[in-house]
């Protein structure tokens, strides 16, 4: 490959269609031999379907998306969306080399345009969540450390067996920050195919209902956000809370509890019950303009 052969641009520009999705062969060969969501106990494989559904649930657009191209071929990208959900931030939800071209500095080039290119479209923040191995990189690149998060892990327990009702949900639910646990995209929730998401209704010892948000992810079951009627969390509730949650899922499926704030009670709590880390994220920012 001639580096100078190489040029950035948009998704926008390059996919006359813009259907980010069509990117789908260049992250398998960036990405191949690897799994994602390795954990105890599963290695989820990925579905033929999993960059499509990625590009929708995290909302990635081709106006701020990023590519490398060298003699009419993507050999990288940054992809990047604006999520109605987070105001203001621009939230990168990938980025990849083709092997050959790594190490040269267009991972580097490709972020810097991604970054230029969400500033002028208004956006104050680039938001990133990346796995411990690349907190470096990005700190090379003016991004700080926001919060550190965990998926976590427990199996449902379930008896007699329960058949869950796919592409049920509640009615006219208020959604409430303050009693909710777990830190949920609610588009990719919302971008989830409604026969493969439920919301879970289960009644909690002490407690009373409680309500889950759960999609069906290949063999596991993954819970976006679990609301409870308290809004302080203490100690032996928060135990009831997830105990009862699992005591409503399949007995022995795999249950992962996503966005789970490494720095709060609940989290440690649940690790000292039946739940172990799966995987753990840091959420990287870094402010445009004005640097
Ligand atoms: C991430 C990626 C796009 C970076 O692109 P790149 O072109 O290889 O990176 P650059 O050449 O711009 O930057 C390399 C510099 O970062 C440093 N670097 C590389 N990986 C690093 C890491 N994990 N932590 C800290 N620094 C790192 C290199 O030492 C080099 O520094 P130097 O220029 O001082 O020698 C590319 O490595 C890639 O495609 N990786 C596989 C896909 C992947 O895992 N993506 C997820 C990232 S969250």
């Amino acid at each position: 490959m001639s580096e100078c052969s190489v040029r950035l641009t948009t998704g926008a520009e390059w996919f006359p269609s813009s259907d980010m999705a069509e990117l789908g062969p260049l992250a398998e060969s960036i990405f191949a031999g690897t799994l994602p969501a390795t954990s105890r106990g599963i290695q989820r494989p990925r579905r033929d379907d999993w960059f499509r559904t990625k590009t929708i649930r995290e909302v990635v657009h081709p106006k701020l998306s990023v590519l490398a191209v060298n003699n009419d071929q993507a050999i990288g990208y940054v992809l990047v969306g604006a999520p109605l959900s987070l105001p203001g931030v621009a939230r990168t939800a990938g980025i990849g080399l083709l092997p050959h071209a790594r190490a040269k500095g267009l991972g580097s080039a490709m972020l810097e345009k991604a970054v230029a290119v969400a500033h002028s479209f208004g956006l104050r923040t680039m938001q990133i969540l990346t796995e411990d191995s690349y907190l470096g990189w990005y700190q090379q690149h003016s991004f700080l450390a926001h919060r550190r998060q965990h998926t976590l892990i427990a199996f449902g327990r379930a008896e007699p067996p329960t058949q869950l009702m796919w592409g049920s949900f509640l009615d006219d639910f208020q959604l409430s920050e303050d009693s909710a646990y777990c830190n949920w995209l609610h588009e990719a929730w919302e971008g989830t195919p409604a026969k493969l998401r439920l919301t879970l209704t289960t009644h909690a010892e002490g407690i009373g209902p409680i309500h889950a948000w759960v999609s069906q992810e290949g063999s596991a079951l993954l819970v976006h956000r679990v609301e409870a009627p308290q809004t302080s969390k203490p100690r032996g509730m928060t135990v009831n809370v997830f105990a009862a949650l699992l005591r409503a899922l399949p007995h022995g499926k795999p249950v992962l509890l996503v966005g789970c704030d490494a720095a709060e009670s609940y989290t440690h709590l649940l690790l000292e019950d039946e739940w172990a880390i799966a995987q753990t994220s840091t959420i990287m920012v870094r402010r445009l303009g004005g640097e």
